[in-house]
């Protein structure tokens, strides 16, 4: 492709995200193909000639299109949102453009310099402390298993990078249940093993019960154990359970336990001073991890993941190939050795973008809308005598559940319920199971979404619910 061509066919791309972003609400939330549609209709190998990009591009609507699901809807109420605003939009294309490589200052050093900047600005935005040093990985889940390494290798004093885990006694982690299951995969990958994983005790709102946590780490200690990290979950993925932080954290420093906190979703609200509660106790933390790419509206994947001492990461991940080796080398950062990928994207780049093209009092805006609509909604399911909550909103997350008059089966009519929902297209949602009862679970967070979307959405439950 020439340039003439590359700059005809970038134009009429952005033309063509604009257009679906503005046409996007007329679109079925979830993508209403069955599996096996899209893959047929792909070619079965890669051509040998040129293919015209104009064809492609007819490709792209006629065959990706209508096998999307639209993340950007304002009626997507799914999981948690993975926003992508415009300026983060733009950010990513010019992050492609430029194909920075940006593994060491070196290779890139403005991507370096604006990576700590930019994650000083989120750091001082959510109160974390100043001590905290950040970096971006691709998600929490990389984020936390870096993490769990790095706790493996404190509790071992590296003798698990040097010699492997053959021959030492268990290492063990502390999560509760309603943790997200990345705890676990990070335990299977770092070798902790899933037997390796314990789960603490919750009370009755789902959060963690520090003083099962101490009884845990007793007994463990007690038989020759290695405990070696608790995650505390700030916004469970299934209800939004806040563990509390500062009584985790006096366990850990008690324990000589490294603490990791899992605020994937919530970590944003933290930029609201009546939600700083949640993060009481996080100066004692050994590592934080959020998600501006989940409620901030930075384009997917931004993980800012901040550690109180950047030479426990890197003590366990830092390997000095000659080839790797470059002046600046122990003068600067070189990120690549506070993640598991030697190469990396330049993701501050979106950030940058997004919190300088909005400002913070506009993401605080956002925010407190999708809060408040959340606690009007859980009013209007309360108000229904067909409907309950099942959990009360905790930010902009709740479940409910339907009550019809008798039907035997609830559980079986709400997974029903929860499938002609998303079949039908206006709205999307994400089926839980609460206590061991199948619950609908809802949460806010759209850019685009606005207090009709939600009004309307729910009118839309209801009528499918009892038809
Ligand atoms: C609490 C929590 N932790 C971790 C994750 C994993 O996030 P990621 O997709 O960035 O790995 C999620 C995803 O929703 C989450 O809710």
């Amino acid at each position: 492709m020439d340039l003439d061509a590359f700059r005809r066919h970038g134009h009429a791309v952005v033309d063509l995200v604009a257009d679906y972003l503005a046409g996007i609400e007329d679109r079925p939330v979830r993508a209403p193909v069955r599996p096996g549609e899209v893959d047929a209709a792909l070619a079965g190998a890669a051509p040998e000639t040129p293919d015209d990009v104009a064809a492609i591009m007819a490709d792209f609507e006629r065959v990706v299109m209508p096998g999307i699901t639209h993340w950007q809807h304002p009626r997507f109420f799914a999981y948690f949102p993975a926003n992508a605003s415009p300026p983060s939009v733009l950010a990513e294309m010019l992050a492609a453009g430029i194909a920075a490589q940006c593994m060491l200052w070196q290779t890139s050093p403005a991507a370096t310099e604006m990576e700590s900047r930019v994650l000083d600005w989120l750091r001082d935005a959510i109160g974390l402390p100043e001590g905290f040093a950040g970096v971006i990985q691709d998600s929490a889940s990389s984020a936390t298993l870096v993490a769990l390494v790095a706790a493996r290798e404190r509790a071992l004093d590296g003798a698990g990078n040097a010699q492997g885990l053959a021959g030492h006694a268990p290492v063990t982690v502390y999560a509760t249940a309603e943790a997200h299951s990345s705890i676990e995969k990070a335990c299977r990958v770092a070798g902790i093993g899933s037997s390796g994983l314990r789960h603490v005790a919750t009370d009755g709102a789902g959060r963690m019960r520090a003083d099962d946590l101490a009884v845990k780490i007793a007994e463990d200690r007690a038989q020759g154990r290695h405990p070696a990290a608790v995650v505390a979950t700030l916004g469970t993925t299934g209800i939004g359970a806040i563990d509390p932080l500062a009584d985790i954290a006096a366990v850990a420093r008690a324990e000589d336990v490294y603490l990791h906190v899992d605020a994937a979703w919530a970590g944003s609200a933290l930029l609201l001073e009546e939600w700083r509660w949640m993060s009481a106790g996080v100066a004692a933390a050994d590592s934080f991890v959020f998600n501006p790419h989940k409620w901030l509206g930075v384009q997917f994947d931004c993980a800012a993941h901040f550690v109180r001492e950047p030479g426990v990461l890197t003590a366990a991940l830092a390997i000095q190939p000659s080839y790797l080796t470059s002046r600046e080398t122990g003068a600067v950062v070189d990120y690549r050795d506070w993640s598991i990928p030697l190469g990396r994207r330049f993701r501050a780049l979106k950030l940058w973008f997004t919190l300088r093209a909005y400002g913070l009092a506009a993401l605080r805006a956002m925010l407190r809308d999708h809060i408040a609509w959340t606690a009007e909604l859980a009013g209007r399911i309360a108000a229904e005598p067909d409907f309950e909550l099942t959990t009360p909103p905790s930010l902009a997350l709740l479940t409910f559940r339907h009550l019809p008059a008798g039907v035997a089966d609830l559980d079986a009519d709400n997974r029903d319920l929860l499938e002609r929902i998303n079949a039908d297209g206006f709205l999307y949602l994400t089926p839980h199971t609460h206590r061991g009862r199948a619950v609908l679970r809802w949460s806010i967070g759209g850019r685009t979404t606005t207090r009709r979307h939600v009004a309307e959405s729910f009118e839309r439950v209801k009528a499918l619910a009892r038809a």
